[in-house]
């Protein structure tokens, strides 16, 4: 596999401390669909950081006892012992490796929590999988201080290696990843905040997360993506992905929140098309979930307000709007469509700022 040298680090002896991160999730709006090599992604991607879903994970780390092969680490999940994660988390200090060769030298005593249900079906691996990265580069950052730019670069290369939608979740408002001529600067190794030139309507805007079935995904994203090698219509979604980024780029500096409408939705209904198309096929949507879909389009007709839809690989509801139509809106999903979801159940979330130290 070939090797990013600009995110390799001196050696260093063993340190001893305690650092807590909390990363959000975040909600895609032109969606990562499709991998390849070490978690590059085949298309680029933009997302919404998210502001009340997050992970707060601690890493204390000390000095290794006894070298030997492997990785010397405890993982806490909500203050539990969870071995069930662990093979995740050894793949992912695998992957990190040579960008973080001092984990080998440390034992390493994780606990991370989520502020949502875990079995809500709201992709954990993002917050989840940002926030450990972001203490992790906290030890490598105690013995060689790197500036803003660079800690939060190298977070989000690592954070990729753990999840690609992860690379997205340590800044905000919004990240992009993925190489595309409409973004300068951007990468495949990690994903970069478009800040600058972002008209203030989609700094505050509002996501409602209906949780309409909160069992656990009967197909991974990481299986997800491998299906997209074979899928006949993967060359012609990568070229439209491009040309998503580049019209939502001018709808984002514009703050034209009509046009933001039909992109985001077609962005979500050509990934469970593309889904459908792969073989073998798999549906994730649930049929409360095209009920939903129905009722917002209903319902922007019947009021002209700016509520749209996204998904992502599941059967829950992302439901975006300015937060100026807040009330009326609230109003409609409490009314008619809580009845849809899992016991009535939906978080209100917004756009946020992205990982914070605690
Ligand atoms: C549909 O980041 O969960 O949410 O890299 O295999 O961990 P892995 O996949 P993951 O995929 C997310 C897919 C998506 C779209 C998106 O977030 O862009």
């Amino acid at each position: 596999m070939k090797r990013n040298n600009d995110f390799i680090p001196n050696a260093f002896d063993p340190l001893t401390g305690k650092t807590t991160w909390e990363s959000p999730s975040n909600i895609a709006l032109v969606k990562y669909w499709g991998k390849y090599g070490q978690q590059l992604p085949s298309n680029p991607s933009i997302s919404f950081t998210l502001s009340h879903c997050k992970t707060i994970t601690e890493v204390a780390f000390s000095p290794r006892e006894k070298q030997g092969d492997g990785f010397s680490f405890d993982f806490l999940f909500e203050g539990k012992e969870t071995p069930a994660f662990h093979p995740k988390i050894e793949a992912f200090f695998e992957r990190i490796l040579p960008y973080a060769p001092y984990i080998k030298d440390h034992h390493l005593a994780i606990s991370s929590k989520n502020t949502f249900p875990h079995s809500s079906g709201i992709a954990s691996s993002a917050s989840g999988m940002s926030a450990m990265a972001l203490g992790i580069l906290s030890i490598e950052h105690l013995n060689n201080p790197m500036d803003e730019d660079s800690f939060y670069k190298k977070a989000s290369f690592l954070a990729r290696l753990g999840s690609g939608s992860a690379a997205r979740s340590i800044q905000g408002p919004m990240m992009s990843w993925g190489k595309t001529a409409a973004f300068s600067g951007s990468s495949d190794d990690f994903a970069s905040p478009f800040a600058e030139t972002l008209h203030p309507v989609f700094t505050t805007y509002k996501d409602t997360i209906l949780l309409i079935d909160q069992g656990q995904k009967k197909v991974s994203s990481t299986v997800g993506h491998n299906l997209m090698k074979n899928n006949p219509y993967a060359p012609a979604r990568f070229e439209q992905a491009h040309t998503h980024m580049k019209q939502l780029k001018s709808i984002l500096e514009s703050g034209d929140v009509q046009a933001f409408i039909p992109l985001v939705e077609s962005e979500a209904l050509t990934l469970h098309a593309l889904m459908m198309a792969s073989q073998p096929a798999f549906i994730l949507m649930h049929p409360n979930t095209l009920t939903v879909l129905n009722k917002v389009e209903e319902f922007r007709q019947d009021t002209g307000l700016h509520l749209c839809f996204t998904l992502d690989a599941g059967a829950n509801v992302h439901l975006l709007y300015p937060q100026e139509e807040e009330q009326p809106i609230a109003h409609f999903i409490k009314t008619e469509l809580a009845a849809f979801c899992q016991e009535r159940q939906y978080i209100d979330d917004e756009v946020g700022t992205g990982a914070k130290k605690v």
